[in-house]
């Protein structure tokens, strides 16, 4: 018996060296650490139990047969994150380069279909060659069988990606189609293609990390929503953005009872909104000041700056934040702030997240460069994805709320639960130098009586009680009582029942 006992033990050591040392220690010399020491700081400590620790490839061709390391270039298995379950894969760059031959797409298909069938996340760490070379379409047919399944589990169990070496080819739609991105700079890229294939067809000279970085995907294209200087600051947090996320869209949220006084007023608040409205003010000022402990896990921190999003707790609910940023742009809903916020909308839909909204938006972006580039149908997307959530929908408007924007960001019309609006908010079709230039465009000539036409108008419709008199918000509420106001309808909202009609399934603007 022992011997067999001593055999395992020799077995699993044999598996848990993977690529063996000189390949583990030239993934050190890159920055990178190996897939079983990244679950070693993803995962609570002794918590890991790994399955299939010693499937290997079935491939003969290229003299693959000759080689065979088990596990097969992927570890997988399920773990707990502060006490909560969590399945997990990650890629072993040490074995054929990460590379998913069809057995290593069979490990990671296994730990999905157990999550979407037990409602636990799942956490995938993304470092790999792509296709295993050798073994051909089976590879390809890996990958097909891995996306599936990632599309059934979107909206049933949260999915996050950590990217963490190459992702590069069709390898790239794993991640996009999952919830979350996250990457290390320097040491992850992602692309379609790569330099030499972009030097070939476009003529374009570029580097892996201008083409497919960190700081490219989180600033550029939004194909990422974190970067991170390396393995373990991205490891750790992902571990806190866990903690905010229910563990399927069955299970409750994970409410953490906080000892901050819920009706604590912040008088500070009362001075934010500066006496100019067209002066900004940073709008995460407010976000930090009503949510418990500060702690604020924003989200696309570096992209679409005009409007912020991420997780937060007030009175201990998990909420999801969308706020219109002032500082940028004057907080102007553009086509990437508006797929940024229509996809994170979604996301805590599908989770039963709710949703806090702060407003202060004086429009859609004008230009040719947004109407070229679909912001009728970009903008189209938030409004439908608010339109279309069933969560507790709270929003607060700061300031401005002009034209279809104030539609838009979680208005009474698109079933707004609690719309309250500071004594600073102007609510109306347009800003009042705009619109008093359109109704007296004959009179534009005469400056004395545009300045008296604008006073009229700011007097009469840039205030909140217009909407107030309408029922459109149900309160004009002092800034620093605003924690308080939100964390009682949260706290009202909890049982919300609201249903959808029937449908296979919507057909949002893409
Ligand atoms: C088999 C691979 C491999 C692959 C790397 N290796 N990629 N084996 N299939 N796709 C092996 C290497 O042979 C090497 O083995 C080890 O992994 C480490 O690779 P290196 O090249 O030494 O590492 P590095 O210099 O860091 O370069 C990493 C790399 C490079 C940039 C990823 O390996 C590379 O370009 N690989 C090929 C990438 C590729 O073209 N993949 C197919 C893409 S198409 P030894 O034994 O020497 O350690 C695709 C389609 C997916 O993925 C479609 C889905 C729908």
């Amino acid at each position: 018996m022992r011997d067999v006992l001593e055999q395992l033990d020799k077995k699993r050591a044999a598996a848990r060296l993977g690529g063996g040392l000189n390949r583990i220690q030239a993934q050190h010399a890159k920055g990178k650490l190996t897939a079983r020491e990244r679950l070693d700081i993803l995962l609570d400590p002794h918590s890991f139990e790994e399955w299939d620790m010693f499937k290997e490839h079935r491939c003969h061709d290229f003299g693959l047969d000759q080689q065979q390391i088990p596990g097969d270039g992927v570890v997988i298995g399920h773990g707990l994150i502060y006490g909560r379950k969590v399945f997990v894969f990650s890629q072993d760059f040490t074995v054929f380069g990460g590379s998913l031959s069809e057995t290593h797409a069979e490990k990671i298909c296994k730990v999905i279909d157990q999550a979407v069938k037990l409602g636990i996340p799942v956490i995938g760490i993304n470092d790999s060659g792509g296709a295993r070379i050798q073994e051909g379409v089976a590879s390809l047919a890996g990958y097909a069988e891995v996306f599936q399944r990632n599309i059934l589990a979107s909206g049933v169990v949260p999915q996050i990606s950590v990217i963490m070496g190459p992702c590069a080819g069709g390898a790239v739609y794993s991640p996009a189609i999952t919830d979350f991105v996250f990457m290390v700079r320097d040491s992850s890229y992602m692309y379609v293609t790569g330099p030499d294939v972009v030097k070939t067809v476009t003529h374009e000279t570029v580097s892996h990390e201008e083409l497919g970085g960190a700081s490219t995907h989180t600033t550029k294209s939004g194909v990422a929503d974190l970067a991170f200087e390396n393995d373990i600051q991205a490891l750790l947090q992902v571990r806190r953005l866990y903690n905010f996320l229910p563990l399927s869209n069955r299970h409750p949220l994970p409410i953490i009872p906080t000892d901050q006084p819920i009706d604590q007023p912040d008088f500070s608040l009362d001075t934010l909104i500066p006496k100019n409205p067209n002066k900004p003010y940073d709008i995460k000022e407010l976000i930090h000041k009503v949510i418990d402990g500060g702690d604020f896990f924003e989200i696309q921190a570096e992209f679409a700056k005009n409007i912020v999003v991420g997780f937060a707790r007030m009175g201990g609910i998990p909420v999801g934040i969308i706020a219109n940023q002032p500082m940028v742009l004057a907080g102007c809903l553009d086509i990437d702030a508006s797929r940024k916020a229509a996809r994170f909308v979604r996301f805590c839909d599908c989770f039963n997240i709710p949703l806090v909204t702060f407003v202060d938006v004086p429009g859609f972006m004008p230009g040719t460069a947004q109407e070229y580039n679909g912001i009728i149908k970009h903008g189209a997307k938030l409004l439908f994805a608010y339109g279309e959530a069933t969560v507790p929908k709270i929003t607060v408007i700061t300031r401005k709320a002009y034209g279809g924007a104030y539609d838009v960001m979680s208005s009474k019309h698109l079933r707004g639960d609690i719309n309250y609006a500071w004594p600073t908010a102007e609510i109306a079709v347009m800003g009042p130098k705009g619109a008093v230039e359109i109704i007296f465009r004959n009179d534009i000539n005469d400056q004395q009586k545009i300045t008296q036409r604008t006073e009229e108008y700011r007097q009469k419709f840039a205030n909140p009680f217009i909407v107030a008199k309408r029922g459109f918000i149900d309160d004009v509420i002092m800034p620093h009582g605003t924690r308080r106001r939100i964390c009682r309808a949260l706290q009202l909202l909890q049982d919300k029942k609201l249903e959808n009609p029937w449908k296979k399934h919507d057909n949002i603007p893409l």
